[in-house]
């Protein structure tokens, strides 16, 4: 896919309606198939403390069959840490996670966590997997993901996205400022910055639109759709919506 605005698509959710009845069906392998045939450019997946979507044979599985890269989503504990220095992914985006939450629901907090945290990355860099930190789109956080060697952020995009399902313009337009500024700011520090989070066919379009933003991951909507008209066909959507977005971007700002 030749457009400088990645796509990750977060498989975890094929997970979870395979588990609600047990057994095989639906398969997040080939969920990952149908995702890269559509154009993702790659895989997320989050191994969770409890194992309430995607299970250690998924990663396995997942590992052995994938042609692009993947991303896994984990906690900074030391369990996570083996694991991810066993397959060694190309990315680690480590998260925060709530045993009782429904889904990640704030970012990390690195400027507090910074000591323990800059273990988990020394540890995944010196295996080669490049480290994202979750966080909110907030300075602090960019300087202390920044100070602890983090290459990579992904900027929590869910306050926006939810300000907008709630019809609340104003809102919807301080938290997408928020994010905006937060990508050219970790643009200008030297960081890689990706986004994702609640992102929908109607909220993708002002994300994409950011320049400095490299990379969405998207999952929850995506699989949702995927009932009503098939995952390929939302991905395919999801993506000509970001492209359509960023060239209208690019060109705006350069008319
Ligand atoms: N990025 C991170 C770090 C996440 O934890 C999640 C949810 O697993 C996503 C992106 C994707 O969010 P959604 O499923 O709402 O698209």
């Amino acid at each position: 896919m030749s457009s400088d605005l990645r796509l990750g698509v977060n498989i975890d959710h094929v997970a979870t309606i395979r588990n609600a009845r047990g057994g095989g069906h639906p398969d997040p392998v080939r969920a990952a198939r149908a995702a890269a045939q559509a154009g993702a450019d790659s895989i997320v997946a989050h191994l969770r403390e409890d194992r309430r979507h995607i299970g250690d044979n998924d990663l396995i599985r997942l590992m052995e069959a994938l042609d692009l890269p993947l991303t896994l989503e984990m906690a900074a504990t030391d369990e996570m840490l083996d694991i991810a220095l066993r397959h060694c992914p190309e990315t680690v985006c480590i998260v925060p996670e709530k045993r009782e939450e429904r889904t990640t629901e704030g970012g990390l907090d690195v400027a507090a966590g910074h000591n323990h945290l800059t273990r988990f990355v020394e540890a995944l860099s010196s295996s080669r997997v490049i480290v994202s930190m979750f966080i909110e789109p907030d300075p602090r956080q960019l300087d202390a993901s920044r100070s602890i060697g983090a290459p990579a952020v992904e900027l929590h995009t869910g306050a926006y996205c939810e300000a907008v399902i709630a019809g609340d313009d104003r809102l919807a337009d301080q938290e997408l400022a928020r994010i905006t500024e937060a990508s050219r700011y970790g643009a200008e520090i030297g960081l890689e910055i990706h986004a994702g989070h609640g992102l929908t066919f109607d909220t993708v379009g002002p994300v994409a639109a950011i320049a400095e933003i490299v990379e969405l991951n998207i999952g929850h909507f995506l699989i949702g759709e995927a009932i009503f008209g098939g995952l390929e066909s939302a991905i395919i959507r999801m993506r000509s919506l970001m492209d359509k977005a960023r060239a209208d971007a690019a060109g705006s700002a350069s008319a």
